[in-house]
Formats: C-alpha cells, structure tokens, sequence
C-alpha cells in the first residue's frame, strides 16, 4: 500500500467527515446516542480541528486518496490547557510533564485498515514535523491496560508514568525528539 499524508486543507469537508467516521468507529466506549457522539467528539477532535489545524493530518490511499486513518495533535500543551481543561478534568493530571515532553497527539485508524503500517506511517511524519519546528518532546495519554500501548513502545514513547484519575489508571506515554 502506497500513503500520502493530505494536510487539513485539501478537500476539507469530506476528509472531517471521513475523520468523524474513523472517531466513532474507533471509540472505546459504546455511542448509543448522537448527544453522546457529538460530545465526545466536541471534547477529543473538535479542538484540535478549530485551533491548530496544521497539525491535523489524514494518511490517504495513494491511488484511491481514500482515507486511512487520521492524527490531530497540539504542540504546546501548557498554553492549550486553557481550552482543555474545562472540557477535560483529566487533562491537567500530567501537566508536570508537559515542559519536558510539550506536544501531544490523537490517532485513530480504520477499523479495516489497522496493522498494517498507517499509524506508524502518521506518527513518524507528526514527529518530523515537530522536529522541524525545534519540539523535544511528545507524548500521548492512554490506559495501561489497552493494546495501543504497545504500538506507542515501539514507536519510542518510553517514558512512562501512571497514576489514578477517579477509578480509573491512565497512563502518560512521553517520547523525546
Ligand atoms: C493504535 C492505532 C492508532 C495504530 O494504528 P495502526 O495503523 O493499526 O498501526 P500500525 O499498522 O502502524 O502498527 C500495528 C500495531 O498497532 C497496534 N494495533 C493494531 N491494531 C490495533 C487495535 N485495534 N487497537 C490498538 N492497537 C492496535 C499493534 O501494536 C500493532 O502491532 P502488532 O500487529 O504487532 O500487534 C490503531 O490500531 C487504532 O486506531 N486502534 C484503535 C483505537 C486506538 O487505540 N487509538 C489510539 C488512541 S490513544
């Protein structure tokens, strides 16, 4: 399979609702309701989508430009909390670490398309690109217990930290540049 990262611009609206489908596809907790989906959405994609949409990247089927899978990321999460922390009350669990490791990420891919190389082909481009602009860290924020895990490890993100978020264990992923 051939990729191309298609940056926000190129055929917008199709691609957001192409990057929706993936969302809801992907989603780890069931999405009975559309009140539901939009919320989720409105606090995990939106953002990102409405503030830094340069770093809002689709991996395409090259011949076909269908798409794959998506990233959104932020590169400064120390002046994103203003936006994130009313919407997230997790968010500010990690903030120690955000100088160290600044920039953070979301990705998702289709369900039919996972496994073979589109998240890594979309996390190696996000971290050139970070590494263009002089960023020296990245990180994500998952649970220990999920199969992404895994993935991040490969891909570098080796400093890790858990701790406890009301019930739950979430695990703070950091990867140098
Ligand atoms: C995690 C994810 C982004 C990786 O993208 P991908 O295109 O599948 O990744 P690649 O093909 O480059 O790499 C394959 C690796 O990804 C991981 N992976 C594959 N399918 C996965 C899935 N359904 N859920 C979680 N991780 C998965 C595995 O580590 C896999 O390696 P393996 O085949 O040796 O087990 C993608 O699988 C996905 O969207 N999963 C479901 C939602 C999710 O966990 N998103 C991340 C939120 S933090």
């Amino acid at each position: 399979m051939y990729l191309e990262i298609l940056s926000y611009i190129e055929d917008k609206s199709s691609r957001i609702n192409d990057l929706k489908n993936i969302f809801y596809t992907t989603a780890r907790v069931p999405l009975h309701t559309d009140e539901l989906r939009q919320s989720l959405f409105q606090k995990y994609a939106a953002p990102y989508i409405e503030h830094w949409p340069d770093d809002v990247f689709f991996a395409c089927d090259l011949n076909s430009k269908k798409t794959l899978g998506y990233l959104i990321g932020c590169r400064n999460s120390i002046a994103a909390e203003s936006i994130f922390s009313p919407l997230l009350g997790s968010y500010v669990l990690f903030s120690d670490l955000f100088k160290k490791f600044p920039a953070h990420l979301h990705m998702n891919t289709h369900p039919d398309h996972q496994g073979v190389g589109v998240g890594t082909f979309l996390i190696e481009e996000y971290a050139l690109e970070l590494k263009k602009f002089g960023i020296k860290g990245v990180h994500v924020v998952t649970s220990p217990e999920e199969r992404n895990v895994q993935f991040y490890l490969r891909h570098k993100f080796k400093h890790l930290y858990e701790r406890k978020y009301n019930d739950r264990s979430l695990l703070f992923m950091g990867r140098r540049l």
